[in-house]
């Protein structure tokens, strides 16, 4: 795929507010004064005085003239671990999304416009603000700033083979040449660079296992061997690619269950690159168990990876097969000749993990149905007591992270939760903290976008409520949101189709009437995996739906300043029956929370979509209602038999004027 595409698939996570990213900044504070003498810095901003001072001494040693900071770490993963914040260490700045770079007399940063604000209340005056986040902003303002034939540091492993390729093709032209440095300058001289977790690494219990390990790379095999271009190995450079072949898991990355690795595997053998002294006697045996000679996982330093792939690169007639959206530069730079490289946009690995097998399908249910349990929780709670005044955004928050971790293989919350009330839903990240949280009230429409970590799989919900009386355009709001949704959740679709081309009918009953979202409309979710899982959604870049894979489907609505409208479910992607054609799929969602009935218009719905808004409810019912039981919920119980009422025989039907509810009482006799 195009960078561009991959930076507009980033935008648009980012603007839904899926990077989850702290606000704790926000709303604290002032910000930064650098005009005034002498300068005014707020207590939240960081004096950078003497990092930049040692940096720029050692950029000095390896002759460069400006060096580029990345805010990812060397996986390229959406969320990073402490010691892979450089960025902020650098330059004070915590935001999710960010690129700095500094030269002997200046220091810049680059963010978009969710971050100005925190930029300015965490920045000192060593460093500009450049509203802008795109990459040809950066090299244009290189260029600038520095001569021809000097160089610009940057640390390959935090660049991905995009990323280089974007900023090579715009400063080469123009005679300013990247400099690869391998070893990271900010790490040189960050003597408090956060350590390692100590956790050791962990599998996944065999109940959760269809295909184990071995399978697995016999699986990845027999694509290298069946692909043309005969790869005799493939680098598995994302953090969720060696965990997914192996079975394990770990601790390093907050929310997500991932730990430090790569992988090269070969036709006859398996390289781990990990941190060795993590890896368990039980660890080592379950990964030696049956070590005969293409099975056997050899066991390598993290910190060799380049090393041993530079040796594996000197054999002769091998061939490496990368997937160019998660490697990084700094392993496929070694990659040379060309006639080594095998090169597409996933590995065979993301491509596969998408399909859920049997098991992971069943088990990814399984923990929907208990994750269901604790929003059912949330919501039946907060009804009561938000109008005696009791709750916040964060106690609202809180509650739902302990409604979790209740349920069993509870393994935390998959991020950081969106509790979100009136305004603050509009804004598009936004996560409460003391210094924001606002008091739910009766007055304020709710929005809460929440996932959890389970053994067996990841979730990831967001219901939109209102406890007391909805303005007649919140309804119609919320109801074209989820006539969206439940357009996308009905759709009958040949196999292969991309999800780009039908995310519209999440928008369409939005557009009808001018209104819209400026965020994605879905993205994979993983088994005990990240939220995002990638490569599976309805972005131009995301592979064609095909069954087994689970997917977000979650549009929106936000009136800045007023309130924020999201519902969001997760489905699987099941087989259809149609009357002429084979091979046809739909969605079968798997979240299973009702919506706040107040908020539904039942008169713009069509009889379709009410038709399926009460099978859907059914499922709740037969689904939640032993599964209740069974946790000894009668309340909750109850408030989900009263939620999930249906619309078509009972008193809300009401709402639908007579003529729309002969037509669609006709099909229904019919049935
Ligand atoms: C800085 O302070 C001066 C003097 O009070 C004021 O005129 C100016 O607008 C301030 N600048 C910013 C960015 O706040
Ligand atoms: C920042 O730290 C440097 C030395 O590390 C010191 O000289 C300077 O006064 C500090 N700046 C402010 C604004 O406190
Ligand atoms: C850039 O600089 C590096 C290191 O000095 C050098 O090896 C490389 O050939 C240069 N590349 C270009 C395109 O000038
Ligand atoms: C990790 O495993 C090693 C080796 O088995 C053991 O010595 C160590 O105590 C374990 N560490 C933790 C945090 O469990
Ligand atoms: C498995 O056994 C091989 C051969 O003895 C050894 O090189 C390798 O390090 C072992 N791997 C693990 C995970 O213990
Ligand atoms: C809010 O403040 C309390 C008490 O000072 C503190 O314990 C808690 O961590 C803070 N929470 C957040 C989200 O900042």
């Amino acid at each position: 795929m195009t960078f561009s595409g991959w930076i507009l698939a980033l935008c648009l996570v980012a603007l839904k507010g899926q990077s989850h990213a702290t606000q704790a900044e926000e709303g604290a504070g002032s910000e930064r004064n650098c005009t005034i003498v002498p300068p005014y810095l707020p207590p939240t901003a960081i004096n950078t005085t003497r990092r930049l001072h040692e940096l720029r001494a050692v950029m000095k040693t390896h002759s460069i003239s400006a060096y580029i900071i990345p805010g990812t770490d060397a996986h390229l993963s959406e969320y990073i671990a402490p010691r892979d914040a450089r960025l902020a260490w650098m330059s004070g700045f915590t935001g999710s999304s960010g690129t700095a770079v500094v030269t002997q007399d200046k220091a810049v940063l680059w963010t978009d416009s969710r971050y100005w604000v925190q930029a300015e209340r965490q920045m000192d005056c060593n460093w500009e603000l450049e509203k802008d986040i795109s990459i040809s902003s950066i090299t244009k303002w290189l260029i600038k700033e520095l001569n021809e034939e000097d160089q610009v540091g940057f640390d390959p492993f935090l660049f991905s083979v995009d990323t280089f390729d974007a900023y090579n093709n715009n400063l080469a032209p123009a005679k300013r040449n990247l400099t690869s440095i391998p070893d990271n300058l900010v790490d040189q001289i960050w003597a408090t660079r956060p350590s390692l977790p100590p956790d050791n690494l962990t599998r996944l219990p065999d109940d959760f296992i269809e295909r184990t390990w071995q399978m697995k790379v016999d699986l990845i095999r027999a694509q290298m061997m069946n692909n043309p271009y005969k790869p005799t190995a493939v680098l598995l450079s994302a953090l969720d690619e060696t965990a997914w072949l192996l079975n394990m898991r770990g601790n390093d990355i907050p929310f997500n269950p991932f730990f430090y690795s790569y992988t090269l595997l070969t036709l006859d053998e398996i390289w781990l690159f990990v941190h060795t002294k993590r890896l368990t006697e039980e660890i080592k045996v379950y990964l030696n168990s049956s070590c005969t000679l293409s099975y056997c996982v050899q066991l390598f330093e993290y910190e060799t990876v380049r090393e041993h792939l530079k040796k594996y690169l000197t054999e002769p007639s091998v061939r490496v097969w990368v997937g160019t959206e998660y490697t990084n530069q700094a392993l496929y730079e070694l990659i040379t000749p060309e006639e080594k490289l095998l090169q597409s946009e996933y590995s065979p690995v993301l491509t596969t993990k998408a399909m859920k097998d049997e098991t992971e399908q069943k088990i990814l249910r399984a923990a929907h149905i208990r994750d269901a349990v604790a929003v059912m929780q949330l919501l039946y709670q907060l009804e009561r007591t938000v109008p005696e005044g009791m709750e916040t955004e964060l106690t609202a928050a809180q509650l739902v992270n302990e409604y979790r971790s209740m349920q069993k293989f509870s393994r935390g919350p998959s991020f950081e939760t969106i509790s979100a009330s009136g305004p603050n839903a509009a804004l598009a990240h936004y996560s409460p903290s003391n210094e924001t949280a606002r008091k739910l009230t009766t007055d304020e429409m709710y929005l809460v976008d929440s996932g959890g970590q389970y053994l067996d799989g990841t979730t990831d919900i967001t219901r939109t409520v209102h406890w007391g009386s909805p303005t007649d355009f919140q309804k119609e709001a919320f109801t074209r949101v989820l006539m969206g949704n439940i357009e996308i959740s009905r759709t009958i679709f040949p196999a292969g189709t991309r999800g780009v081309n039908m995310e519209m009918l999440g928008r369409r009953a939005l557009w009808e009437v001018g209104l819209n979202y400026g965020h994605g409309t879905g993205h994979g979710v993983g088994n005990y995996f990240g939220v995002h899982e990638w490569p599976v959604g309805f972005q131009s870049n995301n592979i064609p739906f095909q069954q087994g894979m689970f997917t977000s489907i979650e549009p929106g609505y936000y009136r800045v300043n007023e309130f924020g409208i999201r519902i969001e479910d997760v489905a699987v992607i099941v087989p259809a029956k149609t009357m002429y054609g084979n091979n046809y799929l739909t969605f079968d969602t798997v979240s299973l929370v009702p919506y706040d009935r107040k908020l539904i218009d039942t008169s713009l719905l069509s009889p379709e979509q009410l038709q399926w808004l009460d099978t859907y409810y059914l499922t709740i019912r037969s689904t939640m209602g032993p599964e209740l039981k069974r946790q000894g919920l009668t309340e909750i119980y109850n408030w989900m038999m009263d939620n999930t009422e249906p619309f078509l025989k009972t008193g809300s039907s009401a709402a639908i004027p007579s003529i729309s509810l002969l037509l669609l009482l006709l099909p229904i006799a019919l049935l």
